[in-house]
């Protein structure tokens, strides 16, 4: 039976973590301060703006919130981005995505300070992640490295395939697992025999997006599977991209559904919130 990688627990050491750095800073008289922005009523974006403001009250980060109605013009959040680059007394900016058709997802993006993108999706921040200098780490690949290694999996010289290249999971996943020294592959929906590849995983990284695709045919015995996806199954379950009943029977870690990768990306934010001040002194 495979070892269960407990995301849960880890992320509540991490955000525990947090809180004491939180205090300590308080304690020197600095605040930390997150720009939550929310466009639309969207019911997803609500309940992640939910949590990741229930996050910074439990850290003790003080969370400022924008709810903004389905017609803002793009100028608009441009214009509130503006200022919220310019003040003092915040630290971390951070738009939820998707926004609404009318705003230019890529031009808000690139508004926000690199020095307060929180979310790692500034392309200044991405481009620094990729030749090893500063900056910040987009959430979910940060979590993952932060599960693998609080598991004591060993990423250096491992042969680490990464199914799936969106530019907030699959391509930070590969640079970080790279600059972890991993031997690192990243495959994709327009990979030919992707079995092939998978099988030869010894971490494997599933982010493809689609239900239970990746099932014990997809996995080399004894690998470590890492499932970032999140689906909502008929019966009202959720599952993960990993089916995980017969993946669990031959490999050595696995994460589950929920309680794996999930709780990890708020705890990260949290960590990078903390970690933007350091940044901008
Ligand atoms: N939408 C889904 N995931 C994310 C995320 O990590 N950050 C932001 N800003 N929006 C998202």
């Amino acid at each position: 039976m495979a070892e269960l990688i407990d995301g849960k627990a880890i992320s509540a050491q991490i955000k525990e973590e947090v809180k004491e750095k939180v205090a300590a800073l308080k304690a020197e008289g600095k605040e930390v301060t997150l720009a939550v922005i929310q466009v639309g009523c969207d019911p997803a974006s609500t309940v992640y703006v939910g949590n990741k403001k229930k996050a910074c009250a439990y850290t003790g980060i003080r969370s400022l919130a924008y709810e903004l109605p389905e017609e803002t013009t793009e100028a608009e959040l441009l214009s509130i981005i503006e200022e919220l680059n310019d003040r003092k007394d915040v630290n971390g900016i951070l738009v939820q995505l998707p926004l609404p058709k009318h705003i230019d997802e890529n031009k808000v993006i690139r508004s926000i300070s690199p020095l307060k993108d929180v979310d790692g999706f500034h392309p200044q921040n991405v481009g620094a992640l990729c030749i090893g200098e500063k900056g910040f780490v987009s959430c979910t690949p940060a979590g993952i490295i932060e599960l693998l290694k609080r598991s004591h999996v060993e990423i250096t010289g491992k042969k680490c395939v990464v199914v799936g290249r969106s530019n907030i999971v699959g391509k930070p996943m590969a640079l970080l697992l790279l600059r972890e020294n991993g031997t690192v592959t990243i495959a994709h929906s327009k990979t030919v025999d992707l079995r092939e590849i998978t099988k030869q995983a010894d971490i494997l990284i599933a982010a493809v997006g689609k239900p239970k695709m990746i099932d014990a045919s997809y996995v080399k015995e004894g690998a470590v599977v890492i499932d970032v996806g999140i689906h909502r199954m008929e019966n009202g379950k959720l599952c993960g991209d990993v089916d995980f009943e017969s993946v669990e029977k031959i490999c050595s870690a696995i994460t589950p559904v929920p309680g794996g990768v999930g709780p990890m990306t708020i705890a990260m934010l949290m960590y990078n919130c903390v970690h933007s001040l350091s940044l901008q002194q």
